[in-house]
């Protein structure tokens, strides 16, 4: 999940390069580096930590080819000699994915290596295959057949941008499950491991390419020529970019903060516009399925646990909800009529798209809800419903998980002939507008939480947990109320927040018993409501609205605590430790 970045533009390129190497940083950001043409010499320019280290140390520099990598380590520490982009003697590449087969290829390679990464052996494999392809006297075609030779000696996952110093004036391209989107300028040619990398140049870019697995692009100034597996050219349609919302912070400190105040806009965009010739299907077929299996990762997921509330409400039909890095690996029961629905903002999470794999072996129907259009997953997917959040880059998701929801309340909706409700983007801007931090001060420097709901909201109670252990680095557990006492209340004491959301008025007071079992151990006790409980504890009171979309609204001011407390304690909410946005690798 490192991010690259690779062009072929006049004067310009290493400039461009960092710049959407920036864009790229939520993917990954202990270290990054830098390969460049200036004059004749190749520069390479390594630094440890974020891209503005890296800028500084490259500064400004004339430049017509260059790539770039911002790294999320894998295999090797985040040291200057593991950053990218490796070499061999002709080969100079960044890499984004996993080489699983590394150690055994490396056991057959005689050139020293100075690394403990992985990618390493993509430069030292390409420069083998270079010598012994010795015999094809045109350059280009020699690196295009090392290309593919290593191609076929690979096993893993990757996304590999190169210079080849026998032809430094063009960049190749080669990808295999990690995402690789190829862009036309005029007179500038760009190669990025996401589109949104490219944002800042938007006027100067005018056609974009998702590359296939296994294909390969010869990049220059002038021109990309796209290749196949078997070196025959190719065409590779034009894929369309999304108008996306501003990537810059605005007026907000944090990308995190903005993401939030975009959930209005957000909602609007994504009711307007889902409803798609395959939301119509999707939304006809839904309850002829005889199974319907949920998949996802990680605050999709939680979306996924909404899903099946709301499915199983609407359709009275049962459905599952599976992580998809389990989903992956389980006793597969194969069932006719199946439908496997994967939840996704990126599109590219490894592990789900394993699943959907697995899926459409399996035989069953598969659907995406996802943010990103052009991503993998829209590729293998039988149905495609698009969210519109626009881009999000703050690592932890905010407003394209209440997009996700929404989109799971429509299909629901109109797979059971319900109206949908209305003005959700107004409610979402009064709940935003409503947050107090003053009130919560108290709870700034609580170290242990707990969140509890049920039904739906125990899925907001797991998603408001995640987004404080994600940004905050403190232990949260979210949970479902009505299992505190089967082995949790042991934990609660008086150093305990238990936040409590009640959403739901069929079962109100099922979770304020939960609330007063807690208050009676000296927990604190924030209440998420519209119902007004402020006698039970402190509250934060949401605007009512229709109960079933009532997860749209409740998330919002865990998502705003979540970043006030991260913010707070001098942490970086957009760019938490150990994590990265798009988790491209098992
Ligand atoms: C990572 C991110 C999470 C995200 C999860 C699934 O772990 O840090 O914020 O929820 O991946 O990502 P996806 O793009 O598939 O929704």
């Amino acid at each position: 999940m490192c991010g690259i970045y690779g062009c072929c533009q006049r004067a310009k390129a290493a400039k461009s390069a960092l710049c959407g190497l920036e864009k790229l940083e939520y993917r990954g950001y202990d270290s990054a580096g830098i390969a460049f043409l200036e004059g004749e010499k190749i520069e390479i320019i390594k630094s440890v930590g974020k891209v503005s280290n890296l800028k500084i140390k490259v500064g400004e520099k004339v430049s017509n080819i260059a790539i770039a990598h911002t790294r999320w380590a894998t295999h090797g520490r985040a040291t200057a000699l593991n950053c990218h982009p490796h070499t061999s003697e002709n080969f100079i590449i960044v890499h984004n994915g996993i080489i699983e087969n590394f150690k055994e290829l490396k056991s057959n390679i005689s050139e020293k290596f100075y690394s403990e990464t992985d990618s390493e052996v993509i430069a030292k494999l390409l420069e083998k295959n270079f010598d012994e392809l010795s015999e094809i006297s045109d350059i280009n075609e020699r690196i295009l057949n090392s290309i593919l030779k290593t191609q076929n000696q690979l096993i893993g996952s990757w996304a590999v941008i190169l210079i080849c110093r026998k032809n430094p004036l063009k960049i190749y391209a080669f990808k295999n499950k990690s995402p690789l989107i190829v862009a036309r300028g005029k007179g500038e040619n760009h190669v990025a491991s996401d589109i949104n990398a490219f944002e800042k140049r938007e006027k100067n870019l005018l056609k974009y390419y998702n590359l296939n697995n296994r294909n390969i692009a010869e990049i220059s100034q002038e021109n990309i020529i796209f290749y196949d597996e078997k070196l025959n050219k190719i065409e590779i349609k034009e894929i369309k970019k999304q108008c996306e919302i501003c990537q810059e912070n605005c007026n907000y400190k944090h990308k995190m903060l903005k993401e939030i105040n975009e959930i209005p806009k957000a909602i609007y965009s994504t009711k307007k516009h889902i409803k798609n010739s395959d939301f119509k299907k999707l939304s006809k077929k839904l309850k002829n399925y005889s199974k319907i299996t949920i998949v996802g990762c990680g605050t999709a997921y939680h979306a996924g646990l909404y899903g099946k509330f709301i499915l199983e409400k609407y359709l009275n039909k049962n459905v599952s909800v599976e992580l998809a890095s389990e989903f992956r690996y389980k006793t597969q029961i194969k069932e006719k009529n199946e439908l496997v629905l994967a939840i996704s903002q990126s599109g590219e999470t490894a592990d789900t798209l394993a699943a959907i794999e697995i899926a459409r072996k399996n035989g069953a129907e598969t659907a995406a809800i996802t943010n990103v259009c052009g991503s993998s997953i829209t590729r293998i997917c039988d149905y495609v419903l698009q969210t519109r959040a626009g881009a999000e880059v703050a690592v932890a998701a905010t407003k394209s998980y209440v997009c996700q929801i929404l989109a799971l309340y429509m299909l629901a909706s109109s797979a059971s002939g319900k109206r949908i409700s209305r003005g959700i983007d107004k409610i979402a801007n009064k709940t935003i507008l409503s947050f107090s931090l003053e009130n919560l001060k108290e709870f700034l420097g609580v170290k242990k939480f707990f969140f509890v709901g049920r039904l739906c909201d125990s899925a907001t109670a797991s998603e408001g947990a995640l987004k404080l252990k994600e940004i905050a680095y403190v232990h949260s557990e979210g949970y479902s109320a009505g299992e505190l006492k089967h082995g949790t209340l042991s934990l609660v004491d008086e150093n305990s927040l238990v936040i409590a959301i009640i959403t739901q008025s069929n079962i109100l007071d099922k979770t304020l018993n939960a609330v007063h079992e807690v208050k009676a151990r000296g927990a604190k006790v924030l209440i998420v409501s519209q119902f007004e409980l402020a006698g039970e504890g402190k509250e934060i009171l949401l605007p009512a609205a229709k109960e079933e979309i009532m997860p749209l609204i409740s998330v919002i001011p865990l998502q705003l605590f979540a970043y006030h407390y991260s913010e707070n304690n001098g942490l970086n909410p957009d760019m938490p430790r150990n994590l990265a946005k798009s988790v491209t690798v098992e």
